[in-house]
C-alpha cells in the first residue's frame, strides 16, 4: 500500500513555499498526500514562531496526536519550521511531546528523505537543526498548489533585527540567491505554464547585497520581466528603508510588475518606530508613499501594523491612526504586539496591558475598514484584468481571482477559466473583495 503524508503549515509564504518543497520531496519518495490524520504515515508540522498564538496552536496539535501515535506506533510525527530554530521551543517539544520522531530546521528541509530513513533505521528521535546556515540549496523543486502561479525564493534570512521580531534569529543572516539560478527557475516555471511569480524575501529591497558583484532587486525585476510566458510579477516584502528610486522607476516601467506594494509601516509614531529599530520616520514613510503613488498612480498599497509595542502611549497610537488615514491603505495585516523571548523588545519593562492593546486594536480596525471600502469603491464600473484562481468555497457557480493590484474578485463563470485571464466589470465593491461579471 502507498504511504501517505500530511503537512500542516503555519506562518508566512516562506513556510508555505517550504511545505511545497517538502511535498515534492515526499512524492519523489513515493508518498501520496492525504488530508486526514488517521490515514497518514507521516504528519509534518511546519511551524511559525512570529507571534505567541502561532506557537500555542502547534503545541495543541502535538498534544492531540499522542493518542493517534499509541494506536498507530509506526506513524512518523515531524516538527520543522521556525519554532524548531529556537532552542527553547525545540526543548519544549523534546521534553513534553516525546511522541515526536523528527525535528529539523528551516535550512534542512532538503534532508527530509535522509532524516526519515535515519529514523526508520534507528527508531530514534532525530534532531537536525542548523542554527545559522549560510548555505543555499538549489535543485529542489516544489509541488505547487496552483499550476499558473508560483512562489520563488530570491533570498533567505534577515539582517534588520526589528526589536520585536524573532525572524532574524530563526531564519539566520540575509543571503541572496544567484540571479542566474532565480532566472533559470522562473524560465522553467514559465515553460510549465506558470503565468505569475511572487518573489519572496524578508526584505526584497536589499536583494543582491551578499552577491560578489553589483546587482540590485530592480536589476532582478528587469531580468524577470524579459521571461516569455510570465505575465505578472509580484514580490514580498519591501522594507521602506531600502526602497530605492531605481526600484520605483523599475516598477513603473516594467509592464509585468504588478501595481501593488506591501510596505509594512508597523507604527505611526517616530518614538515607537525608533524603539522598533525600523530606521525610518513617519515623515520619510509618507513621502515615500507619495513618491510611489506619483510614479504608479493606480497602485494598491498594503501594510502590516503592530498595536501595543512596549511603551506605546495613547498619543503614539493616535499617530498610527493618523498615518493610516493619510496613506489610505488598500488592506492591512494588523497584529497585537506579542512578546517573543530572545528579542530586545521582550526585555522592556513598559509592556502595554492586554486590555489596552485590545481596545487600540479595535479602534485601528474601525479606522481601517472604511478606508478599505473607499479604496475598493473606486473600482465600481471599472473593467479589471483578473487571473482566475479557483471556484469559490461558498458558491460553486462563482469563481474568484485577483487583479494586478492584488484585489480578490468574485464573479460568475465556468471552472474551465481557472488559470486564465478574464476581464471583469466591477459592479459591487466591498470592504475586502470586489464583485462583478465577466465581459468579452
Ligand atoms: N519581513 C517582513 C515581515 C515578517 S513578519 C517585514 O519586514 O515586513 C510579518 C509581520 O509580523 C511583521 O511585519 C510584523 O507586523 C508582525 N510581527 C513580527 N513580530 C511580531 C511580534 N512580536 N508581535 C506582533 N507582530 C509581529
Ligand atoms: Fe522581522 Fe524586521 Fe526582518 Fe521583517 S525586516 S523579518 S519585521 S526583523
Ligand atoms: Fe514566516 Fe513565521 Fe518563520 S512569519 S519566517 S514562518 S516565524
Amino acid at each position: 500500500m502507498t504511504k501517505k503524508y500530511m503537512i500542516v503549515t503555519y506562518g508566512c509564504q516562506m513556510n508555505e513555499h517550504d511545505s511545497e518543497k517538502m511535498s515534492w520531496l515526499l512524492e519523489n519518495m513515493g508518498y501520496e498526500p492525504t488530508e486526514n490524520k488517521e490515514d497518514a504515515d507521516i504528519i509534518i508540522y511546519n511551524t511559525c514562531i512570529v507571534r505567541e498564538n502561532a506557537e500555542l496552536k502547534v503545541y495543541g496539535q502535538l498534544g492531540a496526536l499522542k493518542e493517534l501515535k499509541v494506536k498507530k506506533p509506526d506513524l512518523i510525527i515531524a516538527v520543522c519550521g521556525c519554532m524548531m530554530q529556537t532552542e527553547i521551543a525545540r526543548n519544549t517539544v523534546l521534553d513534553k511531546y516525546k511522541h515526536v520522531d523528527l525535528i529539523f530546521g528551516t535550512s534542512n528541509i532538503h534532508k527530509l528523505p535522509q532524516l526519515i530513513d535515519r529514523h526508520l533505521q534507528t527508531g530514534e528521535t532525530i534532531v537536525d537543526v542548523d542554527e545559522d546556515s549560510r548555505e543555499i540549496v538549489e535543485n529542489i523543486s516544489a509541488n505547487r498548489k496552483y499550476s499558473f502561479k508560483a512562489f520563488v525564493n530570491i533570498m533567505y534570512g534577515c539582517n534588520n533585527f526589528c526589536t520585536y521580531c524573532i525572524v532574524p534569529y530563526t531564519r539566520g543572516r540575509e543571503r541572496s540567491r544567484e540571479p542566474k539560478n532565480i532566472i533559470r527557475e522562473i524560465e522553467m516555471l514559465a515553460k510549465d505554464g506558470c503565468k505569475e511569480v511572487t518573489l519572496l524575501g524578508q526584505n526584497v529591497n536589499s536583494y543582491g547585497k551578499t552577491l560578489d558583484y553589483d546587482f540590485s532587486f530592480a536589476d532582478l525585476l528587469r531580468e524577470v520581466n524579459k521571461i516569455e510566458g510570465i505575465e505578472r510579477i509580484r514580490f514580498m516584502t519591501s522594507h521602506p528603508k531600502d526602497l530605492s528610486d531605481d526600484l520605483i522607476q523599475a516598477m513603473a516601467e516594467l509592464d509585468k510588475v504588478c501595481e501593488h506594494i506591501h510596505l509594512p509601516v508597523q507604527a505611526g509614531s517616530n518614538e515607537i518606530l525608533k524603539a522598533m529599530n525600523r530606521k525610518y520616520t513617519r515623515e520619510y514613510y509618507l513621502e515615500l508613499v507619495e513618491k510611489i503613488r506619483k510614479a504608479i498612480p493606480d497602485i494598491s498599497i498594503t501594510t502590516d501594523i503592530i498595536v501595543g509595542f512596549p511603551g506605546e502611549t495613547d498619543e503614539d497610537f493616535e499617530e498610527t491612526l493618523d498615518l493610516v488615514k493619510k496613506v489610505r491603505y488598500d488592506s492591512a495585516f494588523t497584529f497585537l504586539y506579542s512578546k517573543r523571548e530572545g528579542t530586545i523588545a521582550a526585555k522592556k519593562e513598559n509592556q502595554v496591558p492586554e486590555e489596552i492593546k485590545h481596545e487600540r486594536f479595535q479602534k485601528l480596525l474601525d479606522t481601517l475598514y472604511p478606508i478599505f471600502y473607499e479604496q475598493n469603491a473606486k473600482y465600481e464600473n471599472r473593467v479589471v484584468e483578473v487571473l482566475v484562481e479557483e471556484v469559490s468555497k461558498n458558491n460553486k457557480e462563482v469563481l474568484s481571482g485577483r487583479t494586478r493590484t492584488g484585489k480578490l474578485v468574485h464573479f460568475k463563470g465556468d471552472k474551465s477559466l481557472i488559470g486564465k485571464f478574464v476581464n471583469v466589470k466591477i459592479t459591487n465593491p466591498k470592504t475586502f473583495t470586489l464583485e462583478g461579471f465577466i465581459i468579452q
